[in-house]
């Protein structure tokens, strides 16, 4: 499989690939704000199913597909019965027969590889229990519409779980010679293999990768504070254990007074007000970037989509 024709992993993508696909969100921002769409996917079609709620990717993919010309389908993934009414095979080899690309929400990274692996069409990862590509490709629009083109220095400072998002903003960090600094509670770190992965590009590159247990030695050369749910979609049965591990965990004005005074904050939502992060950060858009970031998903995935169905 030729990975690169798909979206599985931002680890499968390289740099000037990642700028490049910036840049055409940054342009397709641009032509919105203008009224100007295209008509690029005129009779063009992508196949749409979620195993975990959405707000953000649902709404966006949809809407980005539709401003492109073109048209999403909005499958139910308990009416196609992955694995029970038939095989990840054949409904990848159906599924190719009538839609020009896939975009799958599921628990498994596994399902979307093996979609990608017996499809014939591009797939594209809307979040899976390892990785959330799509969040950090906005995140990466939203840093450079900051800071510039050029990242290369700048601290990504990820405060709580290492999660999905995590893993995926470090991929980010480390092919655009970013620092990223994780901020947890011992045992809540990424896994060694997804850090281990990133280390060639964090050294050729010149970022470095940081561990710390206490929030507060994290932020003190943070360019991005940023906030996860603690407890993500499919781990509701750890909720009350991981709460006790997580409220030192948490963005407020506190934390930040701790942070350089250039330094803004960013979640990738949804924000549980009051313990990740306070409504009082979530509510200061001086500081506060996440609306911005939520509205890049929608351009970044037009992006994504650009760069995928041909
Ligand atoms: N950030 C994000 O992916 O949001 P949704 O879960 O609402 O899609
Ligand atoms: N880490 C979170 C991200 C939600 C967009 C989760 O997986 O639930």
């Amino acid at each position: 499989m030729d990975r690169t024709k798909h979206l599985l992993r931002l680890q499968d993508w390289d740099a000037q690939r990642i700028l490049e696909t910036i840049n055409i969100a940054i342009r397709l921002k641009e032509e919105v704000k203008s009224n100007l769409y295209s008509n690029r996917f005129a009779g063009r079609t992508i196949g749409m199913f979620f195993e975990k709620p959405s707000l953000r990717t649902i709404t966006t993919f949809q809407v980005g597909m539709h401003q492109l010309g073109g048209m999403p389908i909005l499958l139910d993934p308990k009416s196609i019965g992955i694995n029970q009414r038939e095989s990840v095979q054949d409904i990848a080899l159906c599924l190719s027969r009538w839609v020009n690309g896939l975009v799958v929400r599921c628990f498994k990274q596994s399902l979307v590889e093996q979609l990608a692996e017996h499809g014939n069409v591009p797939v594209i990862n809307a979040l899976s229990d390892d990785y959330h590509p799509c969040q950090a490709l906005a995140l990466g629009q939203t840093m450079i519409e900051l800071y510039g083109t050029d990242l290369r220095g700048k601290t990504i400072a990820f405060i709580g779980d290492g999660n999905n998002v995590a893993n995926s903003l470090m991929v980010l960090a480390a092919k655009l010679g970013m620092n990223f600094t994780l901020a947890c509670p011992k045992g809540f770190e990424q896994k060694n293999e997804e850090i281990q992965v990133c280390q060639p590009d964090f050294k050729k590159n010149g970022g470095k990768y940081r561990v710390f247990n206490n929030p507060k030695d994290a932020v003190a050369d943070a360019d991005i504070l940023y906030s996860d749910t603690w407890v993500s979609m499919g781990q509701e049965g750890q909720k009350d254990e991981k709460k006790t591990h997580f409220l030192p965990f948490q963005i407020n004005d506190e934390l930040l007074k701790l942070a350089p005074s250039h330094c803004k904050v960013t979640h990738c939502l949804p924000a549980n007000r009051g313990e990740e992060i306070t409504d009082s950060i979530m509510n200061n858009l001086q500081i506060n970037l996440c609306y911005e970031e939520a509205e890049n998903r929608l351009h970044a995935q037009k992006a994504v989509l650009c760069q995928l169905l041909h």
